[in-house]
């Protein structure tokens, strides 16, 4: 099977994720197919928190921190400012607090600890976090093609909705068992109902969204999630075993795809050893991929005379990829 088999016979799957080593090229990858799928008359959004504004380039457009921006029929781009979103963040806890506390300005020491704590990677992470949350749960579009930072993150990004979920429900287990020792002492006390729980409520409502944005990337129906690879010995080799950890995050991995083949019909010209060389240690590691992944690879794609940049460029890929 095919790339485009995959995405004509499992129509529900709308959340599409290309993942694998730095550099291998996923951007290229997801502009591609989000350029297809469009092409295909869905409509389609690519999006990316990569501060190296990497659509931008792809696609030859300011994209950055802009929102959706509309890129070609039925295709958007999106390149998410997570600085902006911590920005957001900090004014959010600025305004409670002065809210909670009826305070005419934020105190010099709580000023401190609110920039300390912006610069936690922790704090980027859920700006991040929630920044795609509000994206996906929008529900705007047909596919979502979510442009992935290089594995270490990803995996990180991934494994976060596990963890913070089950401290959230840990926390939220307390504040409901307080909840109900503070009801008692009330009544016993003949006083009106306490009052609404605040910070009961703020948790609820993360752990909502957290658990509905993580049901659907762990959602075998609705989620695809390809890994990039090249015939490198070292890429297959750390492919495999970010597949198993994936795996173990139920991250519904569906397929492989191949980049970077030098075409064979150079060998019918009069080419240097050099080149020769070149794809004949391929021609080894290609083996190599199809007994680690066999059938589970989907399409591959040459090596071209320069970097894919503009609507043209990502059209011929598509057609490679999907072709
Ligand atoms: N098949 C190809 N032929 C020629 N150039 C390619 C090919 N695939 C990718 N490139 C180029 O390689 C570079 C890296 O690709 P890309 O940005 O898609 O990788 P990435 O996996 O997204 O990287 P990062 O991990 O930094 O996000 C880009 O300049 C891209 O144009
Ligand atoms: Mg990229």
């Amino acid at each position: 099977m095919g790339l485009k088999e995959v995405f004509q016979k499992n129509p529900d799957r709308r959340y599409i994720m290309f993942g694998g080593k730095g550099g291998l090229g996923k951007t290229t990858f997801s502009a591609a197919t989000a350029w297809w799928l469009a092409s295909q008359g869905k409509k389609v959004l690519v999006f990316s928190v990569d501060p190296q504004a990497s659509l931008t380039d792809i696609f030859q457009r300011d994209i950055f921190g802009k929102g959706p921006v509309k890129v070609a029929d039925n295709l958007w781009a999106q390149e998410i400012d997570a600085d902006s979103h911590i920005k957001a963040y900090q004014d959010q806890i600025r305004k409670k607090i002065l809210d909670m506390y009826g305070l005419p300005a934020v105190p010099e020491e709580i000023e401190h600890y609110i920039q300390a704590a912006s610069a936690e990677p922790a704090m980027e992470e859920s700006a991040i976090f929630d920044a795609v949350v509000d994206v996906v749960v929008q529900g705007d579009y047909d596919y979502y093609i979510y442009d992935l930072v290089p594995l270490g993150h990803a995996l990180y990004y991934l494994s976060m909705a596990k963890v913070y979920d089950e401290w959230i429900n840990k926390v939220t287990k307390l504040r409901e068992e307080m909840r109900e020792y503070e009801e008692m002492v009330s009544r016993i006390r003949r006083e009106k109902e306490t009052e609404q729980d605040e910070i009961l409520k703020e948790l609820l409502y993360i752990k909502g969204r957290i658990n509905a944005s993580s049901a659907i990337l762990t959602d075998k129906a609705k989620t695809a999630f390809f890994f990039v690879v090249t015939p490198e010995q070292m890429i297959i080799t750390d492919t495999q075993k970010a597949a198993l950890l994936f795996a173990q995050f139920d991250v519904p991995i569906v397929g492989y795809v191949i980049n970077r083949v030098i075409p064979r019909r150079l060998l019918e010209q009069n080419i240097p050893e050099y080149l020769r060389n070149r794809i004949q240690m391929q021609d080894r590691h290609l083996v190599d991929i199809r007994s680690a992944f066999g059938d589970q690879v989907l399409a591959s794609v040459p090596e071209l005379e320069r970097d894919v940049t503009g609507l043209k460029m990502i059209e011929q890929l598509a057609g490679i990829m999907f072709g």
